[in-house]
């Protein structure tokens, strides 16, 4: 019966192909499980992590935070809710419940869904567990919209225009009006995007009380909203939250852009920015402070101790898994390459050489991108590849090449 709907959802040709294949490699999967050292679902530690929804928005930092929660899932054998064709759940059109892979053979539920999607809160629900822990991150507009130009600029309609311009996001920003069609659905990120993600219409001028209701919604539904510019004390709520041991939160900054830390934004740009980008800059301030009211509950004291505990760990994590800073895609090896827009170069890592196994493979997991993650735990959930509705990886995948 559950291979009857598999079979049914799988969809035409090659992904019914692989899901043949993939059946039969999980049964020998299942039936190698019993012969060895795999721990069943949870027994890794007592108690398992609470269910949760991540909404992962755009050029935000929440790569980092998503390969926090993929280590996690896969530490604990959990079954995460996938997208049924690439890497997102068909952005940007509105999350829907059509959209996730069907359960594996075996699982009741998801426990994680951790992918980009534009929020529909009402059809998340029908798919993850009543008790979900929902979360977000959000990130200074200042720094967000030029992220979000510079790594879309030849993929958004509004900004395509300006793509060969020698100073695109100041001319951009000059007359936004004159590129920007509100009713191309391509240019979701082109104006208020972290809104966008969080299912705003926020295509249109500042205007009114309605948004004030629109953000107190948002807060009922996320139960912690993390602020880019406070990560680590972000990252010590949803320690609380998730129940997590301060180990379990060693990361490193994934996904950056070169030059994007320290890139000083010309006089005036500062301000167009926000101008464009108000109901950003509304959604960012609201959420920042629910976030420092939520740092005085949790106590300031205790909030700075265990920063300290933190970045002491962060530090070592860099010092026993790196073989350097951050570097660019010409430097870093094949399978730990973030993938690449053709604006911008994204950072990645090298791991320190001869590692012994266990620690090579925990820096391993600390250092993969996201696309390498995600293909990762998809394999090891359905025992065959994910299906790629569109070319998205820099290199082609099996099925590119194929068709
Ligand atoms: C947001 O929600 C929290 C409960 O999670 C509540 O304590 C807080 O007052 C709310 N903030 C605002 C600004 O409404």
């Amino acid at each position: 019966m559950v291979l009857a709907r598999l079979w049914r959802l799988a969809g035409p040709g090659r992904c019914r192909a692989l899901l043949l294949a993939g059946l039969l490699l999980l049964l020998l999967r299942e039936v190698g499980r019993t012969s060895h050292t795999e721990p069943p679902r949870g027994e890794t530690s007592g108690r398992l992590p609470p269910n949760v929804v991540f909404v992962k928005t755009h050029k935000t930092g929440s790569s980092t935070l998503q390969n926090i929660l993929f280590r996690l899932g896969e530490r604990h054998h959990l079954t995460v809710a996938f997208p049924r064709y690439t890497y997102q759940f068909a952005y940007p059109q509105p999350f829907a419940a059509a959209f996730v892979e069907p359960l594996p053979p075996g699982a009741a539920r998801y426990n994680l869904l951790l992918s980009h999607l534009r929020l529909a809160a009402g059809e998340l629900r029908r798919v993850m567990p009543p008790d979900s822990l929902y979360l977000t991150i959000l990130r200074d507009p200042i720094h967000t919209f030029p992220s979000v130009f510079a790594y879309y600029r030849s993929t958004v309609p509004a900004f395509r225009a300006l793509a060969n311009h020698p100073q695109p996001l100041a001319a951009f920003l000059q007359a936004p009006e004159q590129y920007y069609d509100p009713a191309d659905a391509g240019n979701g990120l082109a104006r208020n995007p972290m809104a966008f993600d969080l299912g705003l219409e926020a295509g249109g001028e500042e205007g009114g009380s309605r948004w004030d209701w629109e953000l107190e919604r948002l807060n009922r539904t996320f139960q912690l909203v993390l602020i880019a510019e406070h990560f680590d004390e972000s990252l010590l709520l949803a320690r609380e939250l998730l129940g997590l041991r301060l180990e379990e939160l060693a990361y490193v900054r994934l996904n950056a852009r070169r030059g994007g830390g320290d890139e000083a934004l010309a006089p005036g740009l500062a301000w167009r920015i926000r101008a464009w980008n108000w109901l950003d800059v509304r959604l960012y301030r609201y959420f920042q402070a629910v976030l420092w009211r939520r740092v005085e509950l949790y106590g300031y004291t205790r909030m700075k101790g265990e920063l300290e505990a933190l970045r002491a760990l962060l530090r070592e994590t860099r010092e026993t898994c790196l073989a350097g800073e951050a570097a660019g895609p010409e430097e870093t090896a094949d399978e730990l390459r973030p993938w690449q827009p053709d604006t911008a170069a994204i950072l990645g890592y090298n791991l320190r050489p001869g590692l012994p196994p266990a620690q090579h493979a925990s820096c391993y997991r600390l250092v993969l991108p996201e696309l390498q993650y995600h293909a990762r735990l998809y394999y090891q959930q359905y025992g065959r590849e994910m299906c790629l509705g569109a070319p998205t990886l820099n290199k082609p995948g099996p099925f590119e090449s194929s068709s």
